[in-house]
């Protein structure tokens, strides 16, 4: 049953002002009878329409409305609210929000916590039809799609306002049974995906190494979001202090060659390769058991190649679906091509590093990335958005792929 993939989640759901608020009681009942938790959080104009008490008996929770309320901040801010939960879903969303979330604004608490949550996030649209056809909002929409929102509805039919049109909000159990089917995705349910991620060092002496700017972030968010897939993820990761995502075996590595031996030891056993990690490309040659000491003379370091481990891959028998980076500052699409023909790749996921147009830092060592997408066949733009909502695209761009290519084989076996 789909809709047991909510049991124990903690959901934050958000009302807007809008008369389908009378709505989200029921959808509080629904979400708890599923085994949700369930935090509701209002703007000022929803409790003009339903009454926190209203929410707080059916969530069982008390019921958060302010961003400044010291009291209410103290039991639970907007961050711990952020962190807290594992989806937001945003029902009735009003054009005014989805407006508001639009511009990144922060200056209600429920605009606050999506800002600063790294939970999928949906949202529920309700308005007049007109409204909802009007350019202003179907932009808004378009720009929270490119961040990975999803969007549940609207439905058409008769409207509050009299009018008949596009605008109403979904029915309660259409939005529990989307909701829940974010936590599917099932679209890689049971697959064994091997993934590396972060940089490697490559030691010149005991205390010193050549390393690279790789923060690993972007191949800890494929690792979730692949888990959160239904994979059973086992994550090969470079140096680095982030934590282990949730249900998934991590093995630490710290150079290219020992990266090498343990996804040449494992990839047997997995039907997904994604090659996350910036492996370095030359090692010191030879690397001193002592630490070196400073001369008068120049010091030169002879370096050699290490490994290509994504090359290796590819040709290994039985072959996963492989699926490789490319992090360019320049010729990204053409550099990527390239890459995915002499690696035989499946997917190459290209990104630029260092700036963008905003002189924002992206790709490495940053929260954002923006993603190409090239195969044999195919190209495909995932506009920048957080590492996390990337990296669930990511995924079910991946399974799509991988899952077309094994029904391929079926069909010609
Ligand atoms: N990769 C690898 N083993 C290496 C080097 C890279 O598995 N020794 C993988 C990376 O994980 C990534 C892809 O190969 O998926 C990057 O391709 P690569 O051609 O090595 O890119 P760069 O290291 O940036 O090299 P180039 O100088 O060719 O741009």
């Amino acid at each position: 049953m789909r809709m047991n993939r909510l049991n124990g989640k903690h959901i934050i759901l958000g009302i807007t002002g809008g008369i389908a608020a009378y709505k989200s009681a029921e959808l509080t009942r629904r979400l708890r009878d599923a085994g949700a938790q369930v935090r509701v959080v209002m703007t000022r104009g929803a409790t003009e329409f339903v009454t926190p008490l209203t929410f707080q008996a059916l969530s069982g929770n008390p019921v958060h409305t302010d961003l400044l309320d010291e009291k209410a901040e103290a039991g639970m801010g907007h961050i711990e609210l952020a962190r807290w939960a594992d989806a937001i879903l945003i029902a009735p969303a009003s054009a005014n929000t989805i407006a508001r979330l639009a511009q990144g604004r922060a200056d209600d608490l429920l605009t606050a916590v999506c800002l600063a949550s790294k939970a999928p996030l949906a949202i529920a649209p309700a308005m007049n039809h007109v409204m909802w056809h009007d350019v202003a909002t179907q932009s808004n929409l378009g720009t929270l799609q490119q961040r990975g929102y999803h969007q549940f509805g609207p439905a058409s039919g008769a409207q509050a306002c009299g009018e008949t049109g596009e605008g109403r909000m979904l029915e309660v159990a259409e939005l529990v049974d989307s909701l829940a089917s974010l936590f599917k995705s099932g679209a890689l349910q049971g697959v064994n995906v091997l993934i590396t991620a972060g940089p490697t060092y490559e030691p010149i002496d005991p205390v010193r190494f050549i390393g690279n700017r790789s923060s690993g972030r972007m191949g800890f968010a494929v690792a979730q979001a692949a888990r959160e897939a239904g994979a059973n993820v086992t994550l090969i990761s470079g140096p680095g202090d982030l934590s282990t995502p949730e249900d998934m075996r991590r093995i630490d590595v710290e150079t290219a060659a020992q990266m090498y031996d343990a996804v040449m030891h494992e990839v047997h056993s997995n039907q997904v390769f994604i090659s996350a990690a910036a492996v370095a490309d030359y090692r010191p040659k030879t690397s001193s058991e002592q630490k070196l000491k400073k001369q008068d003379a120049e010091l030169s370091i002879e370096l050699e190649r290490t490994e290509d481990i994504l090359a290796a891959v590819s040709t290994t028998t039985p072959r996963p679906f492989v699926v490789g980076f490319a992090a360019e500052t320049e010729n990204l699409e053409a550099n990527a091509r390239t890459k995915l023909h002499n690696k035989s790749l499946d997917l190459i996921a290209a990104n630029r590093v260092g700036k963008n147009e905003n002189a924002q830092d992206i790709g490495f060592n940053s929260e954002y990335n923006a993603l190409h997408l090239i195969w044999p066949d195919g190209e495909q733009q995932l506009e920048q958005a957080r590492k996390p909502a990337l990296a669930r695209q990511l995924i079910s761009f991946i399974a799509r792929l991988y899952n077309q290519q094994k029904q391929n084989e079926k069909n010609t076996a």
